[in-house]
């Protein structure tokens, strides 16, 4: 039996997790529902769920992987050792499904970026209808290719190992993202009418805060910006020794993923004010609005080449984390090796991807259906095994483990019936609001 492979210390770890939670949520909704749901007033239930609730779900997360040395079902699996050893690997396969889910359609948007980024460095926005094209490239065969690529690059660096690969690519990708971002909002902000956006984000709407949809998104929020699906930042915490502080690093993931929101919105709320467009949800705000800013603005041709950069980064540092859970799966339970895991992941994933490749509302449909239900489940499902079939105070125990600050006796109802209680509200409200 090999030695499991190991962190080689806290910032590896850190930066690492910091990579996984930073990706599109954070660049195409949290820009959106800051202004829509009232500007800096979102910012008071979001600080509150992220800081206040999704931290714990990290803890459990980074815990649960530690203490069991395995991914989300050869941990569900041994906890369930003494009663039904079966049941609990069976448990344990719906957190990996739903992250494996994940993969399946988020490496086809790291395929968009991918021709996005190169569009940019080729210069290929100016006199381009970039609406009309993106209609014809997304949903279209010609996105297959771009969709291969990015399986191949995100297999290159997962192939390399924890160490190797996701570990030191993480140690240059994310110190550059943040570098970036920080340069990217200082041309947005000093665009002509930059500062109405940065009154549209700052200027709070109290209002907001008495419309239960301006919690609910917040809350939905909160949970899927820092990965919680019982699997992704649980595989990371298998890989973690156990002098490693997790609640410290459970914050300063959530402190440096919530930085990174705030950047890339002041990166792009003001610049989408600049230019007197709407600023919008999802795909059509990466994909069409933003580069046609880059094409109006000075210095739109090296922005925009920084700008696509930056997701690439973020994209494939989140890509990695969740092509990791289904690779570490396979090794553990079929005993193959780290390459033809790597191999056997990506081939799969990419073919099942192919028919979203070329059929934007089926890929509508099961990206909605993997994080409407699947990831909510799997983030319900970790936090009932670890907190109710574990027990709640050795929980805490293992969180404390390594920590220099350690969690009080009144954190234990705490995580076992408020986390528990409020992880199953967003399953059921994601289901209510058809996606939260
Ligand atoms: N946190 C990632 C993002 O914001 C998405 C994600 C969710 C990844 C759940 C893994 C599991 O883009
Ligand atoms: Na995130």
């Amino acid at each position: 039996m090999n030695q499991r492979e190991t962190w080689t210390g806290r910032i590896g770890f850190i930066l690492a997790c910091v990579g996984a939670a930073i990706g599109l949520g954070n660049i195409w909704m949290f820009s959106w529902r800051l202004g829509a749901y009232g500007g800096a007033a979102f910012l008071v239930p979001y600080f509150i769920f992220v800081f206040g609730l999704a931290s714990t779900g990290l803890m459990e997360e980074f815990a649960f992987g530690r203490s069991q040395q395995k991914g989300a079902i050869g941990a569900f699996e041994n906890v369930f050792k003494d009663k039904n050893p079966s049941l609990g690997a069976t448990l344990g396969t719906l957190p990996v499904l739903g992250v494996s889910g994940v993969f399946i359609f988020y490496i086809i948007v790291v395929g968009w970026i991918l021709k996005y980024f190169v569009l940019a460095l080729t210069n290929s926005f100016v006199g381009m209808d970039i609406a009309n094209y993106f209609g014809q490239f997304a949903g279209n065969s010609a996105s297959i290719l771009w969709h291969a690529l990015a399986v191949i690059l995100t297999l290159a660096i997962v192939k390399l190992g924890v160490q190797k690969g996701i570990e030191k690519t993480n140690k240059f990708m994310m110190p550059t993202l943040f570098i970036l971002l920080i340069i990217l909002m200082i041309r947005s902000l000093t665009l002509g009418g930059a500062m109405e956006g940065v009154k549209f984000m700052l200027v709070p709407d109290w209002s907001k805060l008495l419309q239960p949809v301006t919690w609910v998104m917040a809350l939905g929020q909160a949970f899927f910006t820092v990965s919680l699906g019982g699997a992704a930042m649980l595989v990371y915490g298998s890989y973690l020794r156990k002098d490693e502080d997790i609640p410290s690093s459970a914050l300063q993931t959530v402190a440096f993923n919530t930085s990174a929101s705030l950047l890339a919105a002041f990166v792009i709320i003001p610049a989408v004010f600049a230019f007197g467009l709407d600023p919008q949800a999802g795909p059509p705000l990466l994909f069409i609005t933003l580069p046609n800013i880059f094409k109006a603005m000075p210095g739109g041709y090296i922005f925009g080449v920084l700008f696509f950069l930056s997701i690439v980064f973020a994209a494939i540092s989140s890509a990695v984390n969740l092509m990791e859970v289904p690779v570490e799966a396979m090794m553990d339970r079929l005993n193959l090796s780290r390459g033809k895991s790597t191999l056997i992941v990506a081939l799969l994933g990419f073919i099942i991807g192919l028919p979203l490749d070329t059929n934007m509302a089926w890929f509508g449909k099961f990206a909605d259906f993997v994080t409407i239900y699947l990831v909510p489940i799997g983030a319900v499902l970790a936090a009932f095994v670890f907190f109710w079939v574990y027990g709640v105070s050795k929980a805490r125990q293992e969180i404390n483990r390594g920590s220099s600050r350690p969690l009080g006796k009144w954190w234990e109802p705490f995580a076992k019936y408020v986390f528990v209680a409020v992880a199953l509200i967003v399953l059921i409200l994601g289901v209510v609001y058809g996606g939260i």
